[in-house]
């Protein structure tokens, strides 16, 4: 089977590799169809602390399941499924309490192990998520994207009546948005960026207003508006102390960033006002949430994708995602 490995850092092939035999309690997928996210970039140039090398990338992915391991049932195969990288032991203390995605021998796949930017990949059976039919092939690897949103949305419990403000108009911003507005019906979203045409794409995926930062502080353009709640999915650790100077009292603040740089904030700030700030990690079992949001239409993946690629276009669908955030959101890759 062809796979998209990372050697080592920097060092990106399209190799010829042993088909792999589901073990037991897993399912091998032929994959269909997988997205390309900023972290399949990172482990590409060596910038995710997490990536053992050399490794098969591709996080978001799917596909149909075509072989079982012992004790999965056979039936399975055909099935048509999305599969979640999150992959956990089921029994330590952040499993107990529902928490996966934070499992203390948390194994992602597509990071810490082989992932789906590959003709053929194996998952852990429990992660593989049948998907119904109205949800469309070319579409169904979104599915993991939105997982973000609807996991710091858990946190958040938006209201109908937050004013909600988003930094970032990527993917991460854009799924947040997609959720806010059409799950939890929240009136007022506002969005934050530097990049005018991903404006525009936040505009088009529910925003109501959107800010753009790039050379007038948000604080200078929102004219005393306060809001109630607010997600950064730009990620810069400058932003939590703006957040919290520009929130309302009693706000909530959701954090997806992931940089190793401290960010400078008092107490006062988040204490006067009792901020409550959450953190978010990937996703803890929010597919079937995600799956049922796409088939009840709250939540339009095709908003987020702007490109096509084949399998063997792996390099020029990678360097366009990283080069080119005008242009380009979404890239979804047709495996087969
Ligand atoms: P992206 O790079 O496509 O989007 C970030 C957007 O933020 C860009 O449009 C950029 O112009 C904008 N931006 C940057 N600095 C800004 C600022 N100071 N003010 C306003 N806008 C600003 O990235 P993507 O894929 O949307 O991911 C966003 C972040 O989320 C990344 O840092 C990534 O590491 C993180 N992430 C976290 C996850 C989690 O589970 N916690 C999962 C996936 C991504
Ligand atoms: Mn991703
Ligand atoms: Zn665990």
């Amino acid at each position: 089977m062809k796979s998209v490995v990372i050697e080592q850092p920097g060092e990106l092939v399209l190799a010829e590799r042993p088909l792999p035999t589901p073990a037991a309690g897993e399912v091998r997928v032929k994959v269909k169809y997988a997205s390309i996210c900023g972290s399949d970039v990172h482990i590409w140039h060596g910038h995710n602390p997490f990536a053992k090398y050399p490794r098969v990338i591709g996080h978001e992915f799917f596909g149909v399941i075509d072989a079982v391991g012992d004790g999965v049932d056979a039936g399975r195969i055909g099935e048509r499924v999305a599969v979640d990288p999150v992959a956990s032991c089921g029994h330590c203390y952040p499993c107990s309490v529902g928490r996966p995605n934070v499992c203390t021998q948390l194994s992602v796949i597509g990071v810490h192990r082989d992932g789906g930017f590959s003709e053929y990949a194996v998952a852990p059976a429990g992660n593989a998520y049948r998907l119904p039919e109205t949800i469309p092939d070319k579409l169904a690897s979104m599915v993991e994207p939105f997982t973000i949103a609807a996991n710091i949305t858990a946190f958040l419990q938006p209201q109908p009546q937050d004013v909600a403000l988003i930094y970032g108009a990527g993917p991460m911003g854009l799924t947040a948005i997609q959720v806010l507005k059409g799950v939890y019906k929240v009136a007022q979203v506002l969005v934050v960026d530097r990049l005018p045409e991903r404006l525009e794409l936040a505009q088009a995926n529910g925003a109501d207003r959107v800010f753009n930062n790039a050379e007038v502080p948000l604080a200078g353009q929102l004219e005393g508006l306060q809001p109630t709640l607010i997600i950064d999915a730009a990620c810069h650790p400058s932003i939590l102390a703006e957040a919290a100077a520009l929130a309302s009292p009693a706000a909530r603040i959701g954090l997806l960033g992931f940089s190793g740089e401290p960010c400078s904030i008092t107490q006062q700030s988040l204490t006067s006002k009792e901020l409550s700030l959450f953190t978010s990690r990937l996703n803890s079992h929010r597919f079937p949430q995600v799956i049922a949001w796409m088939e009840a239409g709250l939540i339009q993946p095709e908003k987020l994708v702007t490109h096509y690629f084949s399998l063997g276009e792996i390099e020029r669908a990678m360097t366009l995602f990283e080069k080119d955030p005008r242009t380009c959101c979404k890239v979804v890759l047709a495996m087969q």
